[in-house]
């Protein structure tokens, strides 16, 4: 059965899926690989579907696999899906170029975090919706991080300072914007960042952060994808 998204809706979602997938191991390209069964993309779409105010969603696939990401996500929810490229930026950019003006809010959103709620997808949205210009999901940082930099005279590296984790969060996707802000940000942007809200911070626009989920995890390593198939069975 394919979802319906909601015509009066306010917000596209870009959906970056056109990684290889390097760090999960040999395989297919990370957006097609199984979860339970399923590609990651279709967990990913699936929620993303299912959050009230999305319009619209715009899915960057690998180049060489656009007509089977079409295939595979027809019957999951109606999705405009475009070629993606080298960089998750240019991926996120060309995803943008198909949301019309009118679409007042304009969520990023990684294929690789497959099991990110619809309630985050929402709270993220009506943040905006409630006058933030741009926002990110966050957790605490779990670890002790430390700074480091080259050892002398060795291949090694040393310890430069550990920072106040008490002030440092772990960030998510969605990550959500003012459609016009994001749009700026991919316009001026020169180097490529792991983020969009980097964009924005370096136009010196603030940034507002909403609580994150343990389920919104970026599956990133072979660990990764185990822990979330345990996830998906305890629901
Ligand atoms: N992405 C993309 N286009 C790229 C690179 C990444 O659309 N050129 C997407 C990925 O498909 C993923 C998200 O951006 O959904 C986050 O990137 P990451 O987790 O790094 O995925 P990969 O780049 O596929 O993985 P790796 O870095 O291990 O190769
Ligand atoms: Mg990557």
């Amino acid at each position: 059965v394919t979802a319906q998204l909601n015509a009066r809706g306010d917000v596209a979602v870009l959906v970056p899926a056109a990684g290889a997938g390097l760090r999960l191991g040999p395989g297919g390209p990370k957006a097609l690989r199984l979860l339970a069964g399923e590609p990651l993309l279709v967990h990913a779409i699936r929620r993303v579907a299912a959050a009230a105010s999305v319009r619209q969603i715009v899915v960057a696939a690998p180049a060489s696999d656009v007509e089977a990401v079409r295939a595979l996500l027809a019957p999951v929810a109606p999705v405009t899906v475009v070629a993606g490229g080298a960089e998750r930026q240019e991926s996120v950019a060309i995803a943008l170029a198909q949301v019309p003006l009118d679409v007042g809010i304009v969520l990023v959103h990684d294929a690789a975090r497959s099991l990110t709620p619809p309630a985050l997808i929402e709270s993220v949205a009506a943040a905006v919706r409630a006058g933030a210009s741009a926002v990110i999901p966050v957790l605490p940082v779990v670890d002790t991080i430390k700074e480091v930099g080259p050892a002398p005279a060795s291949t090694g590296e040393v310890v430069r300072g550990t920072v106040d984790r008490a002030a440092l969060r772990s960030v998510q996707t969605p990550q959500g914007f003012r459609h016009g802000v994001l749009a700026a940000a991919h316009a001026a942007a020169t180097d490529p960042l792991t983020d969009d809200a980097g964009l924005v911070e370096k136009a010196g626009l603030p940034v507002v952060c909403v609580p994150g989920s343990e389920l919104a995890l970026k599956i990133t390593r072979p660990l990764d994808l185990v822990l979330a198939e345990a996830l998906l069975h305890l629901k």
